[in-house]
């Protein structure tokens, strides 16, 4: 039945009616704040290519956790940025690294917020890639070892789920098996399932110190052209004893967050990356944009393609302007 007796623009005019018909819904609790720990004491460091971030050292974070916990932000996710770099990563699962520290610091004072921690090599090894390279490439068997032992020490450090980002075949099944082998069988999995080779994280490679030496990470993560593989990846994933299936980065692949959460029905997480939060912001400090329109408009659309839960630098602002109401 169309015009006149059908009128769509009946239910759209501003107010409760409105809200009536809403589909999607965006609340503080579908974010998750990530946040840079860095060693050091009283360290507050601002981060140049994502305006608003800073590498925090552990008490900072405490700190920062607060503000974000009173926000109404439940969780958030640690990446470590370690005093010191080797060829194998050694202070990935380090029990006195900086991440394991830093969760027992925040378990001991902030035990209601969900820690997840980031388990990849990255950030730790001397030549940027996540995994131990063995003649000029990422050794995919020799590397399961190690994130095994990373998700450990996090696990025995207190954290409440572990998310392997590394993208190497079969980590999920080695970290899970791990885990169970050492008690922490009620700790859930966040994989990176469908992590594009992506020019979105430059900001965060910045950030991290976290940028490969040579060559690049498309011997691992995916081809941005490639969806079918996306929800292989997640069912791979789901069978080797993943509890959350995240695509990353989020805007660039709506098509795969929705075509994941059909194909699957787990919970999905999508990462709205560095990069994303970057275009944002600097369009927003030249003036070409409304910064709070434009983020819960990302973050809606994020969530509307189906994503349970959004990983976003936004996080904490995003819960910050839903609390306030409308407006
Ligand atoms: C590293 C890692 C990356 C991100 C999370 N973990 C980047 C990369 O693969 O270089 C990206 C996060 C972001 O861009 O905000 N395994
Ligand atoms: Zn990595």
């Amino acid at each position: 039945m169309g015009f006149p007796v059908t009128r769509l623009r009946r239910l759209r005019r501003t107010g409760p009616l409105r809200d009536l018909v809403r589909e999607t819904d965006l609340a503080p609790e579908h974010l998750v704040q990530p946040l840079f720990i860095t060693a050091g004491e009283g360290v507050r460091e601002p981060i140049e290519t994502m305006p608003g971030m800073e590498r925090l050292s552990i008490s900072e974070a405490v700190a920062e956790v607060t503000e974000i916990a009173a926000a109404g932000v439940r969780a958030v996710l640690l990446f470590g940025i370690p005093a010191s770099k080797d060829e194998v990563g050694s202070e990935a699962y380090d029990d006195e690294g900086v991440i394991q520290m830093a969760v027992r610091a925040l378990k001991e004072s902030q035990a209601e917020v969900v820690v997840i921690t980031d388990v990849c090599l990255c950030e730790y090894t001397a030549h940027g890639h996540c995994g131990i390279v063995r003649e000029g490439e990422v050794d995919n068997d020799l590397t399961l070892e190690l994130l095994a032992k990373t998700a450990i020490s996090h696990a025995a450090a207190g954290a409440d789920a572990v998310a392997p980002s590394d993208m190497m075949d079969g980590r999920v099944g080695a970290i899970r098996a791990q885990l169970d082998e050492e008690g922490h069988s009620s700790v859930p999995i966040v994989a990176y399932s469908a992590k594009y080779a992506s020019a979105f994280y430059g900001p965060f490679r910045e950030a991290a110190g976290s940028a490969p030496e040579f060559g690049d990470r498309r011997g691992y993560q995916m081809n941005p052209a490639n969806a079918d593989e996306a929800v292989r990846e997640a069912k791979l994933d789901l069978e080797e004893g993943a509890d959350v299936v995240m695509v990353k980065p989020a805007l660039p692949y709506l098509d795969v967050v929705r075509r994941v959460k059909d194909a699957t029905g787990a919970p999905v997480a999508a990462y709205h990356v560095g990069g994303e939060y970057s275009m944002l912001k600097a369009a927003a400090a030249n003036g070409w944009i409304d910064e709070r329109a434009a983020a819960m408009e990302s973050l809606t659309a994020i969530r509307r393609a189906g994503a349970d839960m959004i990983i976003t630098y936004f996080a904490k602002d995003a819960a910050a302007w839903l609390m306030r109401g409308p407006g």
